[in-house]
């Protein structure tokens, strides 16, 4: 398999702390995926995203062990400015990768400054605020939007650049429902159309799944599930063992099927939850 990413043996130690964030990771993620990663708090998801940004081991100093490539690219010998061209990053604390103080500006900012033919920029930056339904935010000042509104901002900037590869780590906590949607339908789109790689990092397990076509689960720095989604799904009671809220539907599966009453998979959309109950009903 052609990897756009590929992590080795990847371990990383903060400055200072006691214990690996990552710990011999290994990992190959193909052009064109759609991987979601879960796991507790302080498993080492957001040092992932960070380990492929390339902040860490730039930004955020530490003992960085094995080999990670993007894209060609060396991440401990690449420079993040580098990296960013061809991973774009989102993170839950917008606020801290604010550039500018507009929210055109913001979306221009990026283009500006990688290297985007001039002639297409005006084109990328309506495309991105219209993708996003912020249109009508364009000329607001950062500092005025909500939480969610600044989320938009901050994904509207990162789809702009059309990067390789674009890794979100809980970057729609503070959208409302029927938004969240519309981003991983963006995504979906975006994979679709120009084969990006889409990495997710993201509390809302349902969402995810209905989709990524793989999830990663990790605990204590460590990838300790990787595989299709619904395989991953059917091993409730060991997602629950690493403290994964595991979606309800996902565990009235197991145990109907448990009890003999269903006999599918567990469900990843709406659909297929209504065909487990009336299977289960019948
Ligand atoms: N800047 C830092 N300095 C020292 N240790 C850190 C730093 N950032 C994270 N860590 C530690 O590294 C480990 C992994 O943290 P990380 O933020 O990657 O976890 P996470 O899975 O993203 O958690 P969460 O779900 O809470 O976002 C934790 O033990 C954390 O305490
Ligand atoms: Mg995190």
């Amino acid at each position: 398999m052609d990897s756009l990413i590929l992590l080795e043996g990847v371990s990383f130690r903060y400055e200072g702390a006691g214990s690996r964030a990552l710990d011999d990771v290994r990992l190959s993620i193909a052009p064109g995926e759609f991987v979601g990663v879960i796991g507790p708090a302080g498993a080492g998801k957001t040092t992932l995203a960070h380990t492929l940004s390339g902040v860490v081991p730039h930004v955020r100093r530490g003992d960085f062990y094995g080999s990670a490539r993007v894209a060609g690219l060396d991440t401990v010998t690449a420079s993040v400015v580098e990296l960013s061209k061809t991973v774009g990053c989102v993170f839950q604390d917008v606020e801290s990768q604010f550039v500018t103080t507009m929210v055109e500006d913001e979306v221009l900012f990026a283009l500006e400054n990688f290297d985007v033919p001039r002639d297409e920029i005006p084109a990328r930056v309506d495309r991105a605020l219209a993708d996003l339904n912020i249109t009508d935010l364009r000329s607001r000042g950062i500092s005025t939007l909500s939480g969610g509104q600044k989320q938009k901002v901050a994904l509207a900037a990162a789809l702009a650049l059309a990067p390789s590869a674009l890794v979100l780590d809980e970057a729609t906590g503070e959208l409302d429902p029927a938004s969240s949607v519309q981003v991983f339908g963006l995504l979906s789109q975006l994979r679709r159309e120009r084969g990006t790689t889409i990495i997710v990092i993201e509390q809302k397990i349902m969402l995810l799944c209905a989709y990524a076509d793989r999830l990663l689960v990790m605990d204590q720095g460590r990838v300790v599930i990787d595989g299709p989604v619904r395989r991953t799904l059917e091993q409730p009671d060991r997602l629950l063992s690493l403290g994964v809220n595991c979606p309800r539907v996902t565990t009235l599966a197991a145990r109907l099927r448990e009890k003999e009453l269903y006999h599918g998979p567990p469900p990843i959309n709406l659909d297929e939850a209504e065909t487990m109950v009336r299977e289960a009903m019948a």
